[in-house]
């Protein structure tokens, strides 16, 4: 991506490293690894960019799957590839770093070797870790938001499987948020859609939750009723829909728009084989962040 020329030229985050990286690829199994960090740092530098012209703006950055803040908790010989999100956002200095950073991550070993480096590293920056779910944390987030009007957020949801449920998402309307979020429409979704149209109940229940939809819209959106004369008569099935993983992309961001004003393009994120595995994607209520977040993630975005 001509992206990482935006952050090797301008990023005050040292990340002269950051190439696609085989050890990263090996245990992550995609460079969208590296893309997507560097799609909410640009991000991040240009939404602090604005919000440093307005005076009165506090800012919040909300990280729901934060990790341990090395992409590998057990890093090799360069530390600078395998840095987390989180560290990186808190690097960010230049216009200014935000006002509060609130860390959710629910693994308690991943937790403590976040907070101990964030403690070593940026032991003056007003930061809060804490182990949970993204989900509760999501809501408590845009109450807080919704009490403290002069708080403006940027938040990073970075799942690995469908563990954020919609009624977080919803619960973030008119709050005064810019999310990115990756969606795993690939991996997860798209897994769960049998061909058949046979899903065990608990699946069905895991798409109810995270679509916000229920079974009979999910059905009647991802599948589609065949049939054919045969020498013993009508016969009917039901087929899984051509190309449901972009669907469920599409169906995301449109899902995204009853929440919010604006939804940015989705940036897919493939495998080796070519196969959509997520969709990462920005919704705001801010015309000035759509954009940017359309020109981030532009093929060959360049400042
Ligand atoms: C993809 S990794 C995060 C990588 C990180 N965002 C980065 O860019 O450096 C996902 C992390 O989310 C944590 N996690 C899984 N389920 C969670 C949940 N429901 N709430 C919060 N954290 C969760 C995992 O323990 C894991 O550390």
């Amino acid at each position: 991506m001509m992206l990482r020329y935006f952050i090797l030229t301008s990023c005050p985050v040292k990340c002269s490293n950051l190439k696609p990286n085989p050890q990263i690829m090996n245990s992550f199994g995609g460079s969208w690894t590296i893309d997507k960090m560097e799609i909410v740092v640009a991000y991040a530098q240009a939404y602090l960019t604005i919000m440093n012209k307005q005076a009165w703006v506090k800012t919040l950055y909300f990280d729901g799957f934060a990790g341990s803040g090395h992409i590998d908790n057990d890093p090799p010989e360069s530390e600078d590839v395998i840095k987390g999100t989180a560290l990186r956002i808190l690097e960010i200095e230049d216009p200014k770093s935000f006002d509060l950073y609130y860390f959710v991550e629910k693994n308690k070993k991943n937790k403590n070797l976040l907070e101990q480096t964030i403690k070593d590293q940026f032991p003056n920056k007003s930061t809060f870790i804490v182990q949970g779910d993204c989900n509760q944390k999501l809501e408590s987030m845009a109450d807080y938001l919704k009490k403290n009007k002069q708080f403006r957020a940027l938040a990073f949801i970075d799942p690995y499987g469908m563990s954020v449920n919609w009624k977080s998402i919803e619960s973030l309307k008119d709050a005064g948020v810019d999310l990115w979020i990756l969606v795993p429409t690939g991996i997860g979704v798209g897994r769960l859609l049998t061909q058949t149209g046979k899903i065990d109940d608990l699946w069905l229940n895991r798409l109810e939750i995270f679509l916000g939809m229920d079974k009979e819209d999910i059905r009647k959106h991802f599948y589609k009723r065949q049939s054919s004369f045969t020498l013993f008569g009508e016969e009917n099935w039901i087929e899984k829909e051509k190309g449901a993983i972009e669907k469920a992309g599409i169906l995301y961001q449109e899902k995204l728009k009853t929440v919010f004003k604006y939804v940015s393009d989705s940036f897919a994120m493939r495998n080796s084989m070519n196969v959509i595995m997520y969709h990462f994607m920005m919704a705001t209520n801010n015309k000035a962040g759509l954009k940017i977040a359309n020109d981030i993630i532009k093929p060959n975005y360049k400042l």
